[in-house]
């Protein structure tokens, strides 16, 4: 190690240990110590609102396969919503629950006429009875729905995905 090389590493650390003891010493010490939390709570916060980003952005997803599976795959509105006078479905009483524009053509024991109301999910049902009736096709009731709905068995993932996206129809009510 050269001399010079030396000799400014000595100076660096004398300027440091000088500047430790001042900062010590002195009223600094404080303005230090709470510049020192500010920063460090700054970081906390910035941590978890990146946390809460994600989060939010999860659900939008999961709310968006929900829309996907009902509108696309499962074609509940097809049943759940009323149709106006030209056979079209009303969009503001969207899954709401209709009186069926089909028969069955010979008769099916226990045919249901009617659908339920299913925005926001259907009155007493919480979100564990939705994931179970779409998952299995077993009802709050503990029983099979009446035809013509469909018994579906959706992955746990989908029926999540299902029942959250009919929950947040809700709030447009
Ligand atoms: C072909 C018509 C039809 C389609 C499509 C349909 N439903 Fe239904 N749904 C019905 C009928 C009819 C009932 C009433 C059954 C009863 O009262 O037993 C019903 C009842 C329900 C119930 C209450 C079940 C019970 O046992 O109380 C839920 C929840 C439901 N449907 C959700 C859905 C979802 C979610 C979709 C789409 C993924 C869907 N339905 C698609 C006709 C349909």
């Amino acid at each position: 190690m050269g001399t010079t090389e030396k000799s400014s590493k000595e100076k660096l650390l004398k300027n440091l240990e000088s500047i430790l003891i001042y900062v010590s010493n002195s009223g600094i010490k404080l303005i230090f110590i709470s510049a020192l939390l500010f920063f460090a709570t700054m970081i906390m916060i910035s941590i978890a609102q990146a946390g809460q980003v994600r989060h939010i952005a999860n659900s939008k997803l999961l709310i968006n396969r929900g829309r996907y599976l009902v509108e696309d795959v499962g074609k509940c509105a097809d049943c759940h919503t009323p149709r106006n006078r030209f056979g079209r479905p009303i969009k503001s009483k969207w899954l709401e629950g209709a009186v069926l524009n089909m028969k069955p053509i010979h008769p099916v024991p226990g045919w249901m006429g009617k659908t339920p109301d299913i925005a926001g999910l259907p009155h007493g049902w919480m979100q564990k009875d939705m994931i179970k009736f779409l998952t299995t096709g077993i009802d709050i009731k503990g029983k099979f729905a009446r035809p013509p709905m469909p018994g579906y068995r959706l992955t746990k993932k989908d029926a999540i995905a299902v029942t959250d996206y009919l929950k947040s129809l809700s709030s447009k009510k």
